[in-house]
């Protein structure tokens, strides 16, 4: 299975769930991290500590892609259009993270309204960053994703400390030692149940 993260918006939690989402996958089957951004952040990631999974640049996917069951590319921020019709072309799911603001919102209303010009139908909206109560700002945009129709996650990801501290650590929010890193596992923990059962949906 190939999952694309992708999004218009920079700084919304790509390189994260793309992490994320591979140390879940691979808790379960052999999963490779394909770093699509040019800035390398995920490899950068991968290299201040350990990863449980192997991260490679695009130019040496091609190599080891047999070797693996499940593949996460990391995108960089701003595709052009006829990028974004490529990652969608390429992968059977895309990942889609939006922060629950207006700027990210508005950001999303563009991607989403690219995907339907070019026909891709297999993405999912997943709202990261969520702040905690007494914000709504996370079922505010839930609902106003729901009212256009957008396909999103059911789970979504928790705004926890946790997270910055994974990027410097170089490992995944689970072995941080933080009280809320369980809480940021869970979360995308959900995130890969629901790719699972998306992909066992698609294949049956
Ligand atoms: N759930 C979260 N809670 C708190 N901070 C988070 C969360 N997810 C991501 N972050 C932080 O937000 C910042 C941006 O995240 P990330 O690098 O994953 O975004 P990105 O979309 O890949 O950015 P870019 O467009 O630059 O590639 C980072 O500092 C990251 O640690
Ligand atoms: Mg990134």
């Amino acid at each position: 299975m190939v999952i694309t993260v992708a999004s218009f918006k920079g700084g919304v939690g790509k390189t994260t769930t793309a992490v994320h989402v591979a140390a879940y996958l691979q808790s379960s089957a052999g999963t490779m991290l394909v770093d699509g951004d040019p800035n390398r952040s995920s490899t950068e990631w991968g290299r201040r500590g350990r990863l449980p999974f192997r991260v490679v640049t695009e130019r040496e996917a091609a190599l080891h892609a047999r070797e693996y069951e499940h593949i996460v590319i990391d995108t960089k921020a701003r595709p052009e259009e006829e990028d974004l019709k490529e990652l969608a072309r390429g992968c059977h799911l895309l990942v889609i993270p939006c922060t629950p603001d207006p700027l990210s919102l508005q950001a999303l209303r563009l991607t989403i309204q690219a995907l339907h010009s070019i026909g891709a139908e297999r993405y999912r909206v997943l709202l990261t960053v969520v702040p905690p109560r007494p914000s709504r700002d996370g079922e505010d945009a839930r609902e106003m994703l729901a009212s256009l129709g957008v396909p999103c996650f059911q789970t979504q990801v928790r705004r926890l400390v946790a997270f910055q501290r994974a990027v410097l650590e170089g490992t995944t929010v689970k072995d941080v030692d933080d009280p809320r890193s369980a809480a940021g596992w869970e979360d995308y923990c959900g995130v890969g149940k629901e790719i699972l059962e998306a992909a066992t949906r698609a294949a049956a």
